[in-house]
């Protein structure tokens, strides 16, 4: 399939049109930011990996029976997809504490949650992507009560699986982003699944004094070896 003009250039990937009107194709940079565009760097190879993985991924949960859109891997950093229209939610979904979750609720980074948590945010720059309830995701007409309820059930199952598979590579999912999309009427697991929207912890690593991050938050934070660790995560998917 061929990239026709660009449709839309975000902060981590760029969307061109092709030929046929229901898909489109990503083009994955390696450029990162962090803080709602605050802080800005180039993570290199990452293109490359995010687009890998997260197909990777989106193959593995349509196996389990949650519909995506991915449709074909090109090459190294562009896919095509389908084209939907982005629900204006980020779905997060978390096993243990950390993050925002941490700071917002004064509980210790590695704190294991019971049962996993589930969230919303407004996907809004401008207004730095404010946490939402379900009730103010329906008075905003962001998504219908069907739909919330889609995702949820989707969404929880995402944990379910990914979990599992991480698991296996020592992994130990602490959070993620996910986005849903409308396509013909049906609601599909969108944009990506990668070390950018995941916290990995190294197996085990959270209930120590210090967990090994395997994700974005080494960019975030500062904390180097952030091409390794992309590396790494993608190693033990692979073998590559
Ligand atoms: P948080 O703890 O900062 O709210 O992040 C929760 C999860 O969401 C974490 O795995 C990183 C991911 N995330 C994104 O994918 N995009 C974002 O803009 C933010 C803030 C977090």
């Amino acid at each position: 399939m061929q990239k026709k003009e660009q449709l839309y250039e975000g902060k981590a990937k760029k969307v061109f049109a092709t030929e046929n009107p229901d898909y489109v194709i990503v083009s994955y940079k390696d450029d990162a930011t962090a803080f709602n565009g605050l802080k800005k760097g180039t993570i290199t190879g990452k293109g490359v990996i995010n687009n890998k993985m997260s197909n990777l991924m989106m193959a593995m949960l349509e196996k389990k029976g949650i519909p995506t859109h991915l449709v074909e891997q090109i090459d190294d950093r562009n896919t095509v997809v389908k084209k939907v229209s982005i629900v204006p939610l980020e779905v997060i979904i978390r096993n243990v504490a950390a993050g925002s979750f941490s700071k917002r609720y004064g509980v210790p980074e590695g704190t294991a949650f019971a049962s996993p948590t589930i969230e919303f945010s407004y996907k809004n720059d401008d207004l730095g992507d404010p946490l939402i309830n379900d009730y103010h995701a329906l008075a905003l007409n962001l998504a219908s009560e069907q739909e919330i309820e889609t995702i949820k059930k989707m969404a929880f199952a995402v944990n379910d699986a990914m979990k599992e598979f991480f698991r296996r590579l020592n992994i130990d999912l602490i959070d993620f982003k996910l986005e849903f999309g409308r396509f013909k009427g049906q609601i599909v697991l969108a944009d990506e699944i990668s070390p950018d929207t995941c916290r990995f912890w190294e197996a085990g690593s959270w209930d120590t004094e210090k967990h090994v991050s395997l994700d974005k938050d080494r960019f975030r934070r500062d904390l180097g070896g952030v091409e390794d660790a992309y590396q790494e995560v993608f190693k033990r998917l692979t073998g590559e």
